[in-house]
């Protein structure tokens, strides 16, 4: 039973970006929130996070602002990226800001021995960013077992964010908002979202070459797919009304166990920057 639950909750953790005006939260609801975060694992227990619970309206009207201007440079300067305005922050009930602190980042493992920088530091970074990512999803986990629902904006990271949510909150600006958490109550069904089969992601024992995923199919979700794949309210692309057209000779990879029948995989490319013409390489590249 308790594991039924467990999987129920995993399951009804859900992004929502529509909240209906008009409700309120107690802090006391707020404070099971955060006690979640606050017991995540974090390297080395350094707990590198702090938690800023904004749930004055006047609090997350400035807040939205900030979001607001963060959703149209995204417009402006990131054509392409699927991003959905950030108007419905003013019906939430609070706003939960995860900040980092990097100075714990000294805590993990430091090279002690000359050429040792690489292998040590840049994991470093890896240690402190899912210590936060466990946080910000221990307290999403947490708004759904109230019967609240929340998104993740990474945004507040950016750094013209940042600096702006640092001046409004009071944070040293060298501390950085790494996930903002928006909560709510649904204004529209969102019960579901796009999950890639199990058994595809599933490697027993080693890692298998079948399913590997294509360079050419990640090209092909960045450039067709993602939208879709992000904010429909279904889990298996199967269900589709349109799949044949949305996903033409990618059906198998995105709907079966197997995304590469060949076996064959593929030396590493150049993906620092999205790769074909799609949809969203013209919107990218439109003035
Ligand atoms: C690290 C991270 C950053 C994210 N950033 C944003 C964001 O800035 N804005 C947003 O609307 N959703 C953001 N999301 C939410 C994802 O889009 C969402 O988790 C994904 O589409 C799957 O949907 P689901 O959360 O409903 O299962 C982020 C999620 C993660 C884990």
């Amino acid at each position: 039973m308790v594991n039924e639950l467990f999987q129920d909750i995993i399951r009804k953790r859900r992004s929502v970006r529509k909240f209906e005006a008009g409700h309120s939260v107690s802090k006391k609801a707020l404070k099971r929130i955060i006690d979640c975060g606050r017991w995540a694992p974090s390297g080395a227990n350094v707990q590198c996070w702090d938690f800023l619970v904004i749930d004055e309206p006047e609090m997350r009207d400035a807040v939205t602002d900030v979001f607001q201007r963060q959703a149209q440079r995204l417009v402006d300067h990131a054509k392409g990226f699927p991003a959905v305005k950030k108007t419905y922050l003013a019906n939430t009930v609070a706003i939960v800001i995860v900040i980092g602190d990097p100075r714990w980042k000294v805590c993990f493992p430091q090279p002690t021995s000359q050429g040792w920088g690489k292998e040590y530091l840049e994991n470093n970074e890896a240690i402190f960013l899912c210590s936060l990512g466990a946080a910000i999803q221990n307290i999403q986990l947490g708004v759904t077992a109230e019967g609240l629902t929340s998104a993740w904006l990474s945004g507040g990271g950016e750094d013209i964010t940042n600096k702006e949510l640092s001046e409004l909150l009071g944070y040293p600006e060298w501390m950085r908002a790494y996930g903002t958490i928006p909560i709510g109550y649904p204004a529209a069904s969102q019960n579901r979202r796009y999950r890639r089969p199990l058994e595809q992601t599933i490697h027993w024992n080693g890692y298998q070459p079948t399913k590997y995923r294509r360079h050419e199919q990640v090209d092909f979700y960045e450039s067709i797919v993602r939208p879709f794949a992000m904010y429909r309210d279904e889990e298996s692309m199967e269900t589709w009304v349109d799949r044949a057209k949305k996903l033409g000779k990618w059906d198998s990879a995105f709907t079966s166990a197997e995304t590469n029948p060949g076996g064959k995989l593929q030396p590493r490319a150049d993906f620092s920057a999205p790769r074909v013409v799609g949809k969203a390489t013209k919107r990218r590249n439109q003035d």
